[in-house]
């Protein structure tokens, strides 16, 4: 009874500790590029009788967006890898599981690494007027999705000129909901040309194409009749 008792507690001891020292320990992360991270880990202690034969280098994305992803690597001396893709400003837990005859062994020691905030990807799509006037024009553009702005958007800068303005004109607006912009004093029957920049708290991204949008011709002509 007792030896079954010592048979079944060092089983389970093994069990737990079946890779000696719990895991692939001393995960370094270091910024590779600007979509990918270079991962490290100690190779140097020995598993307690299980042949390793590679390792799975866990990447999972925790947010703004939840992804659960893997790398598999072979060897088991090998002790790094470059991973990507990775997006700017997404934070991540990873961490890195022997692979050994008996399976994964788990409990590793994770870490959390953000990659590094980045301008944004992409100028604003789909600039155009919602409110046409005969002297103002609202424009009026759509958001970056969080794949592509990189950090923290801090707002916008719209740059317009055209007929009766004096080079190019440029504004400012603040905060990332603000998509829209009055522009007043224009000549009727004109075409202006935009440009719409992002913001985000590492600087701004690139600029769209000129767009051009025109002004409504004078009212008065319709009213007379
Ligand atoms: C990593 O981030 C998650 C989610 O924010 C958090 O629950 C966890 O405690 C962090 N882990 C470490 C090791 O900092
Ligand atoms: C608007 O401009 C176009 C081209 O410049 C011109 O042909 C047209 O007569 C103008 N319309 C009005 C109502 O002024």
């Amino acid at each position: 009874m007792d030896f079954l008792k010592l048979v079944l507690f060092l089983y389970m001891i093994r069990d737990a500790t079946s890779f000696c020292g719990s895991d692939p320990s001393g995960i370094k992360v270091t910024t590779k590029s600007a979509k990918s991270i270079h991962v490290a880990w100690d190779t140097t202690k020995t598993n307690c009788g299980y042949t390793i034969t590679g390792y799975k280098v866990y990447f999972n994305s925790l947010s703004p967006v939840k992804n659960y992803k893997y790398k598999d690597v072979s060897g088991a001396s090998t002790n790094n890898v470059e991973i990507s893709p990775f997006v700017a400003g997404f934070s991540y837990n990873i961490f890195v599981k022997a692979v050994t005859a008996i399976g994964i062994v788990s409990n590793p020691t994770s870490i959390n690494y953000t990659h590094p905030h980045a301008r944004p990807s992409y100028a604003p799509s789909n600039i155009h007027a919602s409110v046409q006037e005969e002297t103002s024009l609202t424009i009026c553009w759509d958001a970056l999705n969080v794949f592509t702005k990189n950090g923290d958007i801090k707002g916008y800068k719209i740059y317009y000129r055209g007929p009766g303005l004096t080079g190019t004109n440029s504004a400012n607006i603040l905060g990332e909901a603000n998509r829209q912009y009055t522009i007043t004093g224009l000549k009727p029957n004109s075409t202006y040309q935009f440009i719409v920049q992002v913001i985000n708290d590492v600087g701004p991204g690139p600029y769209s194409a000129f767009i051009p949008i025109h002004t409504m011709p004078p009212l008065h002509v319709m009213q007379k009749i």
